[in-house]
């Protein structure tokens, strides 16, 4: 069927990478582009399915949104509140666009947003920020629709969870809003620290990203700006995990080690060797692969849990035996039933997935189906190490994150 990936394994990996803007930095930038005055322009922004969707929300807003070679360049000012469901029903980002939305015109119409299913998530904390600053949600069914009557104003705000959303959320509403917001319990993930960048740049005033509290005092109108997004730490740790599978050696430019540091110790604990620069790392795995034992994700600075399904594949080809936890989603390891399908060992129980050791025989080509984003990627990176071939389905999943993976992986 088009669309499939066809992966034969087996075979170490050798090349060096250049590392693509984080798709989860240029989603938000795209929905903070709704705030500004004047035209936006991001730099090398990757071709994802996700950025398609985002580029339709924008157009169904009244702004133009286009490619111009590797750059996006959005402009105009909103001139509806609705967004259109179809994108907005397949992305967890859609609920990005709509505090802005809010900020400008007063109203934000949308659907529920979609995106992977790995668990429970919830908008609460986004919609909660919302009222402090002065919206009033309506949900009917599906159907989400945001008001401010008189306008958004800074609030003192406190959030349960570091959520990267929510945070995005409220920074983008504080942005245009009247007085100053506080935000305390934000997330510190580096896509947080970019946005308040860009926001800053088109005239924003943002202190403290980076850290748990920001301070927003909220500006009458912002600017455009040209702007290069962060690297894409996920897509640099896809890699290194997949040469600890598959062996060899790859090398990854563009993207600051520190960005992932917690995915390239695991892999040293596992008997990888890793080179760091500046903005590179080189990953390389001649001899066998350990166990890790035991780890678990975390909120930025630890272990990410868009890298748990990676890391994981990684370990299904350790001798040792490892087990990792995600404790931010609930239903992160659906790839296990893959794992499983290639012969690899896997016990999944609640959030924890104990892997390996590797059997005897190795792992063998198998018909796999990516259940989301990184569990599909997770599934290309084992088949890397599986003997013979191995059939990836439902790849609209992975396409949502990548560019060109396969193509990636080929050369
Ligand atoms: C972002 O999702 C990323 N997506 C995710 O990447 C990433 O896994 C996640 O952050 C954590 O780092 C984008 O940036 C587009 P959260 P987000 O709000 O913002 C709970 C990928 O593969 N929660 O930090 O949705 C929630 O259920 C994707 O690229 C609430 O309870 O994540 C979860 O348990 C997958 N109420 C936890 O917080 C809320 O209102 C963290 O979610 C919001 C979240």
């Amino acid at each position: 069927m088009a669309g499939d990936y066809i992966i034969t394994g087996g075979r170490p990996l050798n090349g060096t990478v250049w590392v693509p803007a984080a798709k989860n930095s240029v989603l938000p930038l795209l929905a903070a582009s709704l705030l500004c005055s004047g035209p936006v322009r991001l730099c090398g922004v990757p071709e994802l399915a996700d950025v398609a969707e985002s580029l339709a929300l924008l157009r169904s807003a009244g702004c133009t949104a286009e490619r111009q070679g590797a750059d996006v360049r959005v402009d105009g000012v909103p001139g509806s509140g609705t967004l259109a469901a179809g994108p907005a029903g397949r992305m967890r980002a859609s609920i990005l666009f709509c505090a802005p939305l809010l900020a400008r015109l007063g109203r934000a119409q949308t659907v529920l947003p979609g995106g992977c299913r790995i668990g429970a998530r919830p908008i609460d904390l986004h919609l909660a920020g919302l009222v402090q600053m002065g919206a009033c949600p309506q949900l009917e069914g599906e159907r989400l629709l945001l008001t401010a009557p008189a306008g958004l104003h800074g609030a003192d705000i406190t959030l349960r969870f570091p959520s990267v959303g929510a945070t995005e959320t409220l920074l983008l509403a504080a942005a245009l809003a009247q007085g100053e917001t506080t935000l305390r319990g934000a997330a510190r993930e580096p896509e947080i620290s970019d946005l308040a960048e860009f926001l800053n740049r088109c005239g924003g005033r943002i202190e403290g990203a980076g850290t748990s509290t920001l301070r927003i005092e909220g500006r009458r109108g912002l600017s455009g700006c040209d702007f290069s997004p962060l690297p894409d730490r996920i897509f640099a740790s896809t890699l290194a995990c997949a040469a600890a599978a598959a062996g060899g050696r790859v090398e990854l430019t563009g993207c600051p080690p520190a960005l992932y540091a917690p995915v390239l110790e695991i892999l040293e604990q596992m008997g990888c060797t890793v080179e760091r620069g500046a903005d590179r790392a080189e990953v390389a795995r001649f001899g066998r692969l350990y166990g890790a034992g035991r780890v678990f994700t975390g909120v930025y600075p630890g272990l990410a849990t868009d890298a748990a399904p990676l890391l994981a594949a990684a370990m299904l080809c350790a001798e040792g035996e490892s087990s990792i936890e995600d404790v931010v989603f609930e239903r992160r390891f659906g790839c296990a039933e893959g794992f499983e399908r290639l012969g690899g060992r896997v016990n999944r129980s609640g959030r924890v997935l104990s892997v390996g050791p590797l059997p005897e025989s190795g792992l063998h080509g198998a018909t796999l189906t990516a259940p989301d984003l990184r569990g599909g990627a997770a599934l290309v990176v084992a088949a890397l190490s599986a003997r013979g071939k191995s059939l990836v389905e439902e790849t609209r999943h992975i396409d949502r994150g990548y560019a060109g993976l396969c193509e990636v992986l080929a050369s």
